[in-house]
């Protein structure tokens, strides 16, 4: 239905169906040192005026090592090399490391300062490891499918809530001196074939995402400028096409929107083995080659290394283009000081790799073990409660009231059972990585995982509760007994609260085939919800998940606790007690079933089977419309809508005000405003600012989010513009009675569409909708800007 009315409606606007092919954009355009890197831009001259003709090759190519990723030493230069560890929310593989929320609980907590102390805590074990650059953080997937299995690895499917984040991440990361490695770039939206495969010895290309240049600016490329104008310190080409040509060889989105509209002045890292030439690919705006090889463990036959050198003999490479890449490579770590007395790679990290320590072609210097938790458990356990978002809170069941007798049930509630690592596969028919039955699931699995040093499991977290005040903690985490008969076993029955966990795995590689809770999750609630009247049911790991039985009368609660980390069972207890004040609010949406939401992954046994090199294409002709700007388009009713959580106390806005900061603006920012990381520099002026009251008027201390929606004029932003867009928010902590004023600052590009025709950004003369509220369709002041 949507799919059908956005193609016509595409077809409308464009006047011709999409063709789905790239223009060529060449050549690749020079670093500047633009916005604050022209100092370590001149030292990084001067180390590439030093260097040999195999030197500079190394510098952008990976060879074996202890990282995951790793750039050679050049000992006569005092240079120790660079070291590329995973991921996005850890430091991976590492030992005596902390595992902090996902993108996904960091999403959930919609706190800027938090999500930015995530990043430098983070960063600091990086740093202490003697690791140069974090990959991470992720806006790519966006979330376009709600069954992507690598969703939770970012933030939210809204743009510009996943802007704000990733910028305060990459600030918070870059702020103790480690490169921020922005990822996946770009369209990057499924697992299912993002790389070619070989069926029956012919070569299916990988996916291609096939996007509109409105959509490509409005929605997927949005959350890159942010990183950009962080001054992200590189990005990661994506496995997927664009249009049919590779991510880390598409010259429109490398040389075209990365580097020349952004202005992104670091370098682009292809993703491990998503380098399939060497001269398109460098030509196209690839800087870095990772990890190295064609054969991923070693680095002899590689797309660069010294077929580069050939290259540039042959003339298809100009040596200025092998200079530039050089030049985004070592700046920022000139501009990030890691040339001064940077910590050593840590000599655990020996033999965590992938790489055979026998492939090694350099003398990695290494350090002694170093513990780098620190007092992060802290953090993280602050921001695993911040991530949780209480749905239903039937006659305030939540926070609990000292109950004498608690049952915990669910296979989520139970320490981990199958190891402290899930990116080692376990060998056992039926299960692969985390995803087996008893043990709890504080964050994903793939390359975005983390090892644990301990978790603390809802069960034991609540155990110690309990003990506190001398409560009866029953409890049964096997599912299978669950459903059948072992709730017989509790006494006294019902217990006072029933508090069931359920989970949902997702990981790298694979997406996710359903979005109801696995291991029989429907049948565990059913079961303690006809024993107990007073049942909470907590959902840890990917979202969205439907929850077929909400509104059943003896769920009295239902509380979505994301991925939050080490501290999961201390951080959920905590707000179950009622010590912190549930303020999390949906990043996404939860639809009363799972039929309701535009599937968006191509996928099927023909695909699977097919010889057709370019058999697998996904065309984004709902452009815009993802996640609540779908539904609001349908206007179909959702179980639990983007923005929505409660708290335990209660919140009131009054007084809209709107004041602009000059009447008649130009349509479009000027032509001669300097390009900087993050674009043309008037995109980032702010035009108008619109201000609010908000109120606790309840009884308790709390945090509230007052979010801003605009409504542009569909009449002058085209066909598919979205009914509302989030384009402010801002977590307000509020004791009883207390009043704060929100500020809600609107940047021209917060005002403005994608004039596809003039390839720029542009003003709507009409009015602009304005709504303020507590979600998307809990909107309490309306408002309206013409600027
Ligand atoms: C994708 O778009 C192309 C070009 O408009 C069209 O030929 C093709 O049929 C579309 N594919 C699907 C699966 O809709
Ligand atoms: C992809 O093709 C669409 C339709 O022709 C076009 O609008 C868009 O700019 C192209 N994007 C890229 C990255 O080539
Ligand atoms: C990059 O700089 C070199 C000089 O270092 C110059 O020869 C080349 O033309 C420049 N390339 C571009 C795209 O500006
Ligand atoms: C050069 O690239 C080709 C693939 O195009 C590869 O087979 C070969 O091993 C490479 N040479 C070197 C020295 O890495
Ligand atoms: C130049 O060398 C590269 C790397 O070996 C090769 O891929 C390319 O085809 C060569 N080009 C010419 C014109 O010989
Ligand atoms: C080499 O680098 C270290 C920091 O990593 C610094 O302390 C030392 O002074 C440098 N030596 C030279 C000769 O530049
Ligand atoms: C699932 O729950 C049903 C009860 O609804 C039970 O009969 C069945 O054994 C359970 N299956 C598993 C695999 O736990
Ligand atoms: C709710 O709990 C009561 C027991 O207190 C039980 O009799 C009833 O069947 C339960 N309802 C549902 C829908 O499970
Ligand atoms: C993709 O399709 C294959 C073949 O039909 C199926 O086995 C698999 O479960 C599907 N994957 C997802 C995530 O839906
Ligand atoms: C949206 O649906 C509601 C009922 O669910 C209806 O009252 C309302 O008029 C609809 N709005 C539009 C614009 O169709
Ligand atoms: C908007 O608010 C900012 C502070 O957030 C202030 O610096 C600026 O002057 C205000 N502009 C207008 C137009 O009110
Ligand atoms: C707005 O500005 C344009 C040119 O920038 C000018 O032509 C027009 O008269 C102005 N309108 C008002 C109401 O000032």
């Amino acid at each position: 239905m949507l799919a059908t009315t956005a193609l016509a409606l595409l077809a409308c606007t464009g006047g011709v169906a999409a063709q789905w092919t790239s223009p060529p954009v060449f050549p690749s355009p020079n670093i500047t040192g633009a916005g604050g890197w022209e100092d370590a831009l001149e030292k990084a001259r001067t180390f590439l005026k030093q260097l040999s003709t195999d030197e500079k090759t190394g510098i952008v190519t990976g060879t074996p090592g202890p990282c995951v990723g790793n750039i050679a030493p050049i000992a006569r230069l005092n240079f120790s090399g660079l070291c590329l560890q995973d991921g996005p929310l850890a430091i991976r593989q590492a030992v005596y490391a902390s595992v902090f929320s996902a993108g996904l609980s960091a999403a959930a907590s919609w706190d800027r300062s938090l999500t930015h102390e995530r990043g430098a805590l983070m960063a600091a074990e990086f740093k202490g490891k003697g690791s140069h650059i974090a990959l991470g953080p992720v806006v790519g997937p966006l979330g376009r499918s709600p069954f992507g299995g690598r969703n939770w690895e970012g933030f939210s499917p809204d743009s510009y809530l996943s802007g704000a984040l990733v910028e305060e991440t990459v600030l918070g990361m870059q702020s103790v001196g480690v490169q921020a490695c922005t990822k996946h770039y770009i369209g990057n939206e499924q697992e299912i074939q993002r790389n070619p495969e070989s069926v029956d010895g012919v070569t299916v290309e990988a996916i291609s995402s096939n996007i509109d240049d409105k959509t490509m600016h409005e929605t997927y490329l949005w959350p890159f400028a942010n990183a950009v104008k962080a001054g992200s310190a590189s990005i990661m080409c994506s496995y997927n096409r664009i249009n049919g040509s590779y991510g880390c060889q598409n010259s429109k989105t490398l040389n075209g929107l990365l580097k020349t509209e952004l202005g992104f002045q670091g370098y682009v890292m292809s993703d491990w083995g998503a380098t399939h030439s060497g001269v398109d690919a460098i030509t196209s705006g690839l800087d870095m080659n990772m990890p190295g090889g064609i054969d991923f463990t070693e680095s002899e036959h590689s797309y660069f290394g010294a077929n580069i050198t050939t290259s540039i003999n042959n003339g298809s490479i100009p040596e200025e283009r092998l200079d530039d890449m050089i030049l985004r490579v070592m700046t920022p770590y000139f501009y990030l000081k890691q040339d001064q007395g940077y910590p050593g790679v840590d000599k655990t990290t020996n033999g965590l790799g992938f790489f055979p320590a026998a492939n090694y072609k350099y003398n990695f210097q290494l350090t002694a073990l170093v513990d780098v938790r620190d007092d992060h458990a802290k953090s993280i356990r602050e921001l695993g409660a911040a991530g949780t978002v209480l749905l239903k809170n039937t006659n305030n069941a939540l926070p609990l009231k000292q109950p004498k007798n608690i049952g915990v049930f669910g296979n989520d509630a139970a320490d981990l059972t199958q190891g402290l690592y899930t990116g080692v596969s376990v060998q056992h028919p039926g299960l692969e990585n985390g995803n087996y039955d008893i043990g709890t699931l504080p964050v994903g699995g793939g390359s975005g995982t983390g090892r644990f040093t301990y978790v603390v499991p809802p069960l034991d977290a609540i155990k110690a509760k309990g003990d506190s005040y001398g409560a009866l903690v029953q409890y049964i985490t096997d599912n299978y007994a669950i459903t059948n008969g072992a709730l017989r076993s509790i006494a006294p029955s019902p217990p006072d609260v029933c508090i069931v966990f359920l989970k949902s795995w997702a990981s790298e590689g694979d997406d996710r085939e359903t979005l109801i809770a696995e291991f029989n999750s429907t049948s565990v609630v059913t079961s303690v919800a006809q024993l107990c009247p007073n049942t909470v049911v907590v959902l840890h790991g990917a979202s969205p998940n439907v929850l077929p039985w909400k509104d059943n009368a003896n769920i009295t609660a239902i509380l979505a606790a994301h991925m939050p980390g080490q501290e999961t069972g201390n951080a959920i207890a905590d707000i179950l007690w009622g010590n912190i004040n549930p303020s999390g609010k949906l990043p996404y949406t939860i639809a009363d079933q799972e039929s309701d939401y535009a599937k968006n992954l191509v996928n099927s046994t023909e695909l699977q089977n097919s010889k057709d090199p370019n058999a697998w294409q996904a065309n984004f002709t709902e452009g815009n419309l993802i996640d609540y700007k779908e539904f609001d388009a349908e206007n179909k009713s959702v179980a639990y809508e983007f923005g929505f959580g409660l708290s335990y106390t209660t919140f009131e806005l009054s007084d809209i005000k709107v004041s602009l900061s000059a009447q008649n603006a130009s349509r479009t920012p000027s032509s001669s405003a300097k390009i900087l990381p993050g674009g043309n520099v008037d995109l980032w002026a702010i035009l108008a600012n619109v201000t609010a009251t908000v109120k606790n008027t309840g009884g308790v201390l709390g945090a509230t989010v007052p979010q801003l929606y605009l409504s542009l004029p569909a009449s002058e932003s085209g066909e598919g513009t979205p009914l509302r867009s989030l384009r402010g928010f801002d977590k307000i902590s509020l004791g009883a009675g207390e009043t704060a004023t929100v500020n809600f600052p609107l940047m021209r590009r917060d005002l403005s569409f994608w004039d596809t025709g003039a390839q720029t950004w542009r003003l709507p003369s009409g009015v602009i909708g304005v709504d303020i509220g507590f979600s998307s369709r809990d909107l309490k002041l309306k408002g309206s800007i013409t600027v």
